[in-house]
């Protein structure tokens, strides 16, 4: 059994604090993805657990072991980088099984396991190939079966399809999540993409600054954000955000448009509160080619800015409160710029945060 508990877990470079103590429970055989902006400290947390930081303070536990001071290799875990770092002048084959034979393995301990990996990931017809005669994502194919014939009580991975073309990153995400499925681990995953994040994992961890601002599964995170960052982050386009302030019939933003609160809101806010009004693009549509239905909506007349046809959906940009948002319509449909659409908007998907903290009134 492999959990990871981090308690309080703090990492300092001299005086300067950058982890600032992060408590995380990840079961066993358990996808967890730490995401957020770059800088956050996602690489730090990773490699304080894969032993190649030294943990400023805080436990870590791999198990029921607290493995704060011990060395990577005593930790039983693989790390998968960004950069391959093959040996260029060894064949797959050796790359592959190059750990373990430096691990004291006989050769015929190593054969079964680096076959195994290689038939995992594909890689039989490519074994006496040189790294520089495969394609990237092939390399880093070979960088997964590097860890994975060492059979990790935990796989880390940071930001491992970073150097991959749009593409071949698409194509890895779905490499990765079939790998999980047949190699049953523990799997702690970092990336700055939220919709790699969205895809992979069975909870994220979304962190900004050094803290954890939201721990859940993809759906919670998106359909509940804690905050006007979260709600900012995940999610493709973006939550629209809209300053208001609460007046007796909703919130009334910059330009004058009433928005009426949601009922569970209402009773949590009072007159003259700054709050923002949230709500995502496909909780947004011109009346008659809405995702939600529309008695329960508020309708708006606006005129369309430009319109983005992308075949299945069609992303309209218009103003709203004083800003940029954007609808989503789901049929194509021709749209002239300049038109006045009447949209409908989902009351019951909006969300309503405090205008001071950025936190949801719903949290
Ligand atoms: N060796 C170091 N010395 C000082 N600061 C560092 C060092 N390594 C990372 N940092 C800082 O710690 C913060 C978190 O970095 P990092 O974990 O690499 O972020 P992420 O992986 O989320 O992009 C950043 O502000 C970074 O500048
Ligand atoms: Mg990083």
């Amino acid at each position: 059994m492999a959990e990871v508990h981090l308690s309080k877990i703090v990492k300092r470079y001299g005086s300067l604090e950058v982890v600032h103590g992060i408590d995380l429970e990840v079961a066993h055989n358990e996808f967890v993805v730490l995401v957020g902006p770059s800088g956050c400290g996602k690489s730090t947390t990773l490699r304080m657990i894969a032993g190649l930081e030294e943990i400023s303070g805080g436990e870590l536990k791999i198990g029921d072991r607290v493995v704060n001071s011990l060395p990577p290799r005593a930790r039983n875990i693989s790390m998968v980088f960004q950069s391959y770092a093959l040996y260029p002048h060894m064949t797959v084959r050796e790359n592959l099984g190059f750990g373990l034979k430096i691990a004291g393995m006989t050769p015929e301990d190593i054969k079964p396991r680096v076959d195994d990996a290689a038939g995992i990931l594909g890689l039989e017809s490519f074994m006496d190939r040189l790294p520089a005669n495969l394609s990237g994502g092939q390399r880093q194919r070979v960088a997964m079966g590097r860890a994975i014939v060492r059979h990790p009580d935990v796989f880390l991975f940071d930001e491992p399809l970073s150097n991959l073309d749009a593409k071949l990153r698409g194509q890895m995400r779905v490499e990765i999540k079939k790998l999980h499925q047949r190699v049953k681990t523990t799997v702690i995953y970092v990336t700055h993409d939220q919709v790699e994040a969205m895809t992979l994992a069975d909870r994220i961890v979304i962190m900004r600054d050094g803290y954890v601002e939201q721990v859940g599964t993809p759906t919670e995170v998106f359909e509940n954000p804690v905050n006007t960052f979260v709600a900012g982050f995940i999610g493709s386009p973006p939550m629209n955000q809209l300053d208001g302030v609460v007046e007796a019939d909703g919130a009334r933003l910059e330009d004058g448009t009433i928005v009426p609160l949601p009922a569970d809101i209402a009773p949590k806010v009072s007159e003259g509160q700054k709050v923002v009004v949230g709500f995502r693009p496909d909780a947004f549509a011109p009346k008659g080619h809405s995702l939600h239905p529309e008695d329960r909506s508020t309708e708006i007349s606006l005129p369309v800015t430009i319109s983005e046809p992308l075949g299945t959906e069609t992303i309209i940009y218009t103003r709203l409160g004083g800003k940029e948002v954007q609808a989503k319509m789901l049929d194509p449909h021709p749209l002239e710029d300049g038109e006045t659409l009447t949209f409908t908007l989902d009351l019951e998907r909006l969300h309503v945060f405090d205008g001071e903290t950025g936190r949801s009134l719903r949290a």
